[in-house]
């Protein structure tokens, strides 16, 4: 088999405690009102930056670093987390899936022919996140692949869109549905019978992640396949219009609703014979819709029905499920992953977050793959996250417990990686809420806090880094950096991750005294982080990784 062997490190020694923290949605930006890490009392984070220049510095966290199309792209958590634990950049879902449509291979794949033998005599339903964010998924894309299906026969579609407003700004739904609403009418004067069925918010309908709400599966399922939901319009522009009015809603948490015809009868259940594709190529908050549509046996809520479908996803999202069977462009080969060769080195790691973001850690952590590579060598621990809440209600979160879980770890002695994700200045960010995304942000310097404490204690090493921007920029801006205001006068608020480099940080009494960031790395990312963390488990990392962010000068 393949040799996982890892060579021995020069200089440093192995066997040492690393306390591995990645702050989501941690940038770097310039202080303003606008800031949330500069506003928020964050002592931890701010030591280190005021600390010994050679173990503080920036990583690029967007755009090509990750992967991403272009450097218009903002990170996300999925790239991200893909990128520190592969040690290398593979050109991501956005990316393989503009060039799938663009070169036509897309059609002529396995995943794409599955499904066109339902053109003839049913119905094609896409479902997904309408937008440009460019995170989960691209309305351009959407727009390519209506397109190419309907000039490969398919005579009728039928479109079930979830609202973003998180990737992008609140309100822009709105803009995003009569674009798809002009297309499709486009389609229809060509012959083509298309139409949106359903729709709703992306956090409230279909998007759930890592089970941690199915009851948002659910109400996805009940609109899109059933054709049932609590609000029925006769068009979609018309509903998310509408329903914004009602008190707490946004884009993000529109409630579900149904397109119905003249006789206020649904226009798009989904019905055996029919083919189905998730357009997302981003796999977290489709893994749970996955299972729904794929697996006979399934026990989450009751379907009601299960109609016999060809089911493809944009991507296959899971990997080790090999979720879905059918999809429509191969995804990044992650492979070889820093999680895999640790296991084989003697190197035992402990996983910890919150449901909301668990999987960050573990799943993104290892390439989109679900599960341990070695049982005996690893464990993942899941904290419970609040579910049914917005969280900037909740801004702490469970930030202490995920610390708490850590620094246990940590003490154990049982572990030589201890991994976190901390999720509280992202999930509060994308709420938009300034007042509590501080607050989120003190409490994860305040999780920091305990966790280093810990590796104080330990003798060991801590790196403590972010897997993109969010809350240091709340605002939108112009090209000139200036806040951009609406129609009222008001701040635009950004809930969307940013474009900012994320700091990282090293340190703790486990590291050797010549430790150093390396001068001649300026442009290193996230995927740079892999071969750094395995020199400090005392080992050199693979060739193919990206180079490492240190070196050991003689003192
Ligand atoms: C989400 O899925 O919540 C956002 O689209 C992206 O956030 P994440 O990349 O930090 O998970
Ligand atoms: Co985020």
């Amino acid at each position: 088999g393949f040799n996982w062997k890892l060579a021995d490190h020069p200089k440093l020694p192995k066997g040492k405690t690393i306390g591995l923290i990645v702050l989501d949605g941690w940038g770097e930006a310039n202080p303003d009102q606008y800031n949330c890490i500069h506003v928020a009392e964050t002592p931890v984070m701010d030591s280190f930056k005021k600390g010994a220049p050679e173990r503080w510095r920036l990583v690029r966290a967007h755009g090509t670093a990750v992967g991403l199309p272009t450097e218009d792209d903002m990170g996300n958590s999925e790239v991200g987390h893909n990128a520190l634990g592969a040690g290398r950049i593979f050109a991501q879902g956005a990316k393989l899936v503009d060039s799938a449509l663009e070169t036509g291979k897309l059609y002529e794949g396995e995943g794409f022919k599955y499904i066109k033998e339902s053109f003839p005599t049913n119905t094609l339903h896409l479902i997904g996140l309408l937008s440009d964010g460019g995170v989960h998924s691209r309305l351009d894309q959407l727009l390519l692949l209506v397109k190419g299906a309907s000039e490969r026969g398919a005579k009728r579609i039928r479109v079930h869109i979830l609202t973003d407003g998180r990737d992008v700004l609140d309100g822009s739904s709105v803009g995003f549905a009569e674009t798809l609403e002009n297309y499709l009418a486009q389609l229809r004067e060509k012959g083509v019978d298309a139409q949106i069925a359903s729709g709703g918010g992306r956090m409230y309908v279909t998007m759930d992640r890592y089970e941690n709400d199915w009851g948002v599966v659910k109400r996805g399922w009940d609109a899109q396949v059933l054709g049932e939901a609590p609000h029925k319009f006769k068009n979609a522009v018309e509903a998310i219009k509408t329903l914004r009015q009602e008190p707490n809603t946004s884009d993000q948490y529109l409630p579900p609703f149904v397109i119905v015809d003249e006789n206020g009868k649904p226009v798009g259940p989904i019905v055996d014979g029919d083919a189905v594709v998730t357009f997302n190529f981003r796999a977290d908050r489709m893994v749970m819709i996955a299972k729904a549509l794929e697996y006979a046996d399934f026990d989450k809520f009751d379907r009601v029905r299960f109609p016999k479908i060809r089911y493809a996803g944009m991507l296959q999202y899971d990997g080790e499920l090999k979720l879905p069977s059918k999809y429509l462009v191969e995804p990044p080969e992650i492979d070889r992953t820093s999680g895999e060769y640790l296991t084989y080195n003697g190197v035992r790691t402990f996983a910890c977050s919150e449901t909301v973001k668990f999987g960050h850690v573990t799943f993104f952590w290892n390439g989109n793959r679900s599960g341990y590579f070695n049982p005996q060598m690893e464990e993942y621990v899941e904290i419970p996250s609040d579910s049914g809440i917005t969280f900037n209600v909740q801004p702490k979160m469970k930030a202490v417990e995920i610390a708490e879980k850590a620094r246990d770890a940590i003490l154990s002695k049982k572990f030589e990686q201890v991994r976190v994700n901390l999720p509280n200045s992202d999930m509060v960010g994308h709420t938009g809420d300034i007042e509590a995304t501080v607050v989120a942000c003190k409490a994860a310097d305040e999780a920091v806090k305990i966790i280093i404490d810990a590796i104080e204690q330990v003798g060991g090493i801590y790196v403590v880094t972010a897997d993109h921007g969010n809350a240091e920029d709340m605002v939108k801006r112009n090209k000139k950096g200036q806040p951009l205001l609406d129609k009222n006068g008001n701040i635009q608020i950004l809930t969307s991750h940013t474009l900012q480099p994320v700091p990282i940080a090293i340190g703790g009494p486990g590291l050797a005294p010549g430790v150093q960031f390396r001068k001649d790395v300026p442009n290193g990312g996230l995927a740079n982080v892999a071969a750094t963390v395995m020199n400090l488990h005392g080992f050199e990392a693979p060739a193919d990784y990206e180079t490492t962010l240190i070196e050991v000068v003689d003192k």
